[in-house]
């Protein structure tokens, strides 16, 4: 939530600043701002509402100063407008901040430094940071000093870029459970909240702990650790390129995204996964410890945990440990049972999520084993976990996830299977047959998005309704899920999804002439249960839509879209992706915003 961007170098700060942002914009977009030092000090624009308003400002285009900050917003505290946009500057003007995050003790230091004359312009948690750095300046310290004084002070979450008027070649940054990355160039330093948004500019990182500083200037970066110790940093190098952050000729980030899941599968898969063998390299789980483990918690938020629950069922059979899957925000609340025999599998695309992330500290503190399976490289999560995996699904940038999804769900199966092998309670042959469906998985979802014309009429028929039901059983009870939040996420339709059997207890009152109801019907298992269900919606008057990879038959039906085939526990892979596109192709037709939908952002970061 909230992007921030910074330069410093001998360009022109600006138009970085500016096209930075709109790579940033996905993170939050009711209002913007950017500060750079000019000649005659700091000098900030900001206005409400999106980048493009903040770009068109006739005096932005009088900046010339070539180190600056930038921010895009998503409102925390005070509502979007010119005022509570970031930057924020102290009463004497002396220091301009941008913050991603919290600031949960703002009202503390608030009246703090109200008593010692400090007046305040905006409703913002942000603006008591940069007059607490000025506090601590005009009493003598330097600029560094008064940052880390200052941020002794705060409680809560922030990645902050602070630049000084005094100090016209330096800039300041410090992360506190908000993302933030640096990348390093010739001559010239890039900040950001995440990867993609400068990669065009560098390759080359650095990832800050937990209250570390960075001290820029042109040519050097110096970090200290919390006393102000200098420490020393490895740069990593990142591998994504470039085209992957950008539309490559498509409409929306969305659409990409969910034409790349044949290759982002391919490459999750990528050496992990041979006929014969699965290679997890650098990771230490091994068949005495897995012996010894009476419960695996899977632990995520939104989609990230809809893969979750996709993947539970493998678990289980394979491994024959009990699986419990968590919403985060949940999880960290309510004292769980976990202990060192319990290992805790935490899933996020950006690796950014707070309530993930407090979720992972919480089991490592009661003595779990913390698996971490990620999507961008380097992130917090990353680093909090004793393991980490990565999905290979490249930059996410539409605010609704999709290839991110596909990806979890074939590293989690195959991370199951590689502990099933492990512990061998299953014949290796019920083993050998996943993982060769799972070699199969990128040609099928290929194959998959070839259904696109039908999923577009189909939204075309159907864009105009209010209300969806989605229901399936087993694991398609949980494709449901996850088609339903990806249809409310982008199209602002109201849906609901079920599991099929508990329609008559309760939701069938809903049901009526003209309703639209998705099936999904993969579990051969089930195929006539859930007929028998969407059977008792047509008899009330509902249009159905099923989705399947089973023998129905079609003429009961509105429409049915048909999939590829393969082992029931990786349908999820495929059946999700006819869902992905109708939402998309239904905000289209409505003529949304489908890459940045109201009210959301891509990370959240904030609890
Ligand atoms: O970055 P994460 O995977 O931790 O994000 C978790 C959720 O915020 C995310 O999956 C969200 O539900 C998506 N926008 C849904 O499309």
């Amino acid at each position: 939530m909230c992007g921030i961007i910074g330069y410093i170098g001998n360009k022109k700060a600006k138009p970085i600043l500016i096209n930075g942002l709109l790579r940033l914009e996905y993170r939050g977009y009711d209002s913007a701002g950017i500060a750079t030092i000019e000649k005659d000090g700091i000098k900030i624009i900001k206005e409400k509402g999106r980048i493009s308003n903040l770009a068109s400002i006739d005096e932005i285009n009088n900046l010339e100063g070539t180190i600056g900050i930038g921010h895009t917003r998503w409102a925390t505290h005070g509502k979007p407008s010119a005022i509570n946009s970031h930057p924020h500057s102290d009463n004497s003007k002396t220091f301009a901040v941008v913050h991603n995050g919290i600031i949960e003790n703002y009202n503390k230091l608030r009246k703090f430094l109200q008593e010692k004359n400090y007046t305040f312009l905006s409703d913002t948690d942000t603006e008591v940071i940069p007059n607490l750095i000025h506090y601590y300046y005009k009493e003598g310290n330097n600029f560094l000093e008064s940052v880390k004084l200052a941020c002794d002070d705060l409680k809560g979450s922030f990645a902050l870029e602070i630049l000084c008027n005094d100090y016209p070649d330096n800039m300041i940054v410090v992360r506190q459970d908000s993302p933030l990355v640096i990348g390093r160039s010739l001559n010239e330093n890039y900040i950001s909240s995440d990867i993609p948004a400068i990669l065009s500019f560098t390759k080359d990182f650095f990832f800050l702990n937990d209250r570390e500083f960075a001290l820029l200037s042109r040519d050097s970066i110096d970090f200290y650790d919390n006393n102000l110790n200098k420490i020393d940093k490895i740069v990593k190098s990142i591998e994504w390129n470039t085209s992957s952050a950008e539309k490559d000729g498509y409409d929306d980030f969305m659409l990409k995204e969910i034409y790349e899941q044949p290759n982002a599968i391919r490459e999750t898969i990528g050496s992990k996964l041979s006929e014969n063998k699965i290679f997890f390299n650098d990771f230490e789980i091994e068949k005495n410890y897995l012996e010894n483990i009476s419960r695996i918690y899977i632990i995520a938020c939104g989609t990230a945990m809809n893969a979750g629950l996709a993947t539970k069922a493998t678990f289980e059979k394979f491994c024959k440990i009990p699986t419990e899957v968590e919403i985060a925000s949940e999880f960290r609340y309510k004292e769980p049972l976990i202990d060192e025999h319990t290992l805790c599998i935490f899933i996020s695309q950006s690796g950014e999520t707070a309530d993930t992330i407090a979720a992972l500290k919480l089991s490592k503190a009661k003595n779990a084993k913390t698996i971490a399976v990620a999507n961008v490289i380097g992130s917090s999560i990353t680093r909090e976990a004793d393991f980490c995996i990565y999905t290979h699904a490249g930059p996410e940038i539409a605010v609704a996830s999709t290839k991110a999804y596909t990806s979890q769900v074939v590293l989690l199966n195959i991370l199951a299977l590689y502990f099933a092998e492990l512990l061998q309670k299953v014949p290796t042959k019920e083993i050998n047959q996943v993982k060769k469906e799972i070699l199969e998985l990128p040609k099928k979802a290929e194959i998959t998005l070839r259904n696109v014309a039908e999923v577009k009429n189909f939204a075309n028929v159907v864009y105009k309704e209010t209300d969806m039901f989605f229901l399936g059983r087993g694991l398609d009870y949980y494709t449901a899920c996850e088609g339903s939040l990806k249809l409310k996420e982008i199209s602002y339709i109201h849906s609901e999804s079920y599991a099929a059997g508990e329609l008559k207890h309760g939701p069938i009152a809903l049901i009526e002439n003209g309703v639209t109801v998705i099936g999904i019907i993969t579990n051969p298992n089930l195929v006539e249960k859930t007929i028998s269900n969407m059977q008792e919606v047509i008899t009330r008057g509902a249009k159905t839509l099923v989705i399947t990879n089973q023998k129905v038959n079609e003429s009961q039906f509105f429409k049915v879209i048909n999939i590829p085939n393969t082992n029931p526990y990786l349908s999820p892979v495929l059946s999700i992706i006819p869902l992905q596109l109708l939402a998309y192709y239904i905000s289209k037709e409505k003529g949304l915003d489908v890459d940045k939908p109201r009210n959301l952002a891509k990370s959240v970061t904030v609890e």
